[in-house]
């Protein structure tokens, strides 16, 4: 048997974690003639396929932006809508397969869960409680923004008694704390920006931007993604070998 991971084999360089700023659910449905929330609804249908693909190419963290702290600006009707989505997603769906043992995937809440309905945020906790430990690990960003999580880091430092920061005390204390920085960030919908997204993290992730509106991010995207991946030159701030020789 090949030691080579599923990335190897495809000939796409490696990598382990992967974040998605899940995007243009609206204007699916504006295309449509339908309502935001039905955008939505095939948003949270497209989340398993994305998911499968990814655990198949051996990617073990990726990081879905589901709704940020930004978000709940949008009109009460909307942000409703996403809550009992997100509710009955947990409830009907996810956490039944996440009740078998068998089943590899780990999800873990990235954000601040007090603002969420208890309600909600009991079957977020149930959810993360069953499939604690597992391989391939899901962390899904709801009410999550990078400020606010950094913010929320540095006041949980100070209440366990430190008095002097540095950058891994830092990472310790955010909500990724057990999955690595993503090394690439796609986001489909077109906009090239980061919108609140992983502002610590980020630092060294290569990022990747399709016109692709997220119901319709399918394999072929994501193969595309992971070429477009394979192809960049990381250099960390620093130079690599064929970069080295003068002239
Ligand atoms: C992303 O889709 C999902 C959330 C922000 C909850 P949008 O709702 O932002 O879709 P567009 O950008 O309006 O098309
Ligand atoms: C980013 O999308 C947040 C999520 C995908 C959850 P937005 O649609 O909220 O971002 P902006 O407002 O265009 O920056
Ligand atoms: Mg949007």
């Amino acid at each position: 048997m090949s030691n080579k991971s599923k990335t190897e084999e495809a000939g796409i360089a490696p990598l382990q974690s992967v974040a998605i700023i899940m995007d243009g659910n609206g204007r699916w449905a504006k295309k449509r003639l339908l309502p935001r929330n039905a955008g939505h609804a095939e948003g949270v249908k497209n989340i398993e396929r994305v998911l499968g693909v990814f655990r198949e190419l051996g990617v073990h963290h990726v990081t879905l932006y589901a709704f940020s702290t930004e978000n709940w600006k949008r009109p009460k009707e909307e942000v409703d809508g996403l809550m009992s989505l997100a509710y009955k997603y947990l409830t009907e769906r996810l956490i039944p397969k996440l009740s078998d043992p068998d089943y590899a995937l780990s999800i873990k809440f990235i954000g601040d869960k007090s603002r969420l309905s208890p309600e909600l945020r009991d079957k977020c906790i149930e959810a993360e409680r069953l499939s604690e430990g597992r391989p391939f690990v899901c962390n899904v960003a709801f009410n999550y923004g990078g400020r606010d999580e950094i913010v929320h880091a540095v006041n949980s430092a100070i209440a366990d008694g430190h008095t002097h920061f540095d950058e891994e005390l830092i990472s310790r204390y955010l909500y990724t704390a057990h999955s690595p920085d993503p090394d690439l960030i796609i986001r489909t919908g077109g906009e090239w920006r980061l919108s609140n997204f992983l502002l610590w993290q980020s630092a060294y992730s290569e990022v990747y931007v399709t016109d692709t509106l997220w119901p319709d991010f399918d394999r072929e995207d994501i193969m595309e993604a992971m070429r477009a991946f394979g192809s960049r030159k990381r250099r960390f701030g620093g130079l690599n070998p064929e970069d080295r020789k003068e002239g």
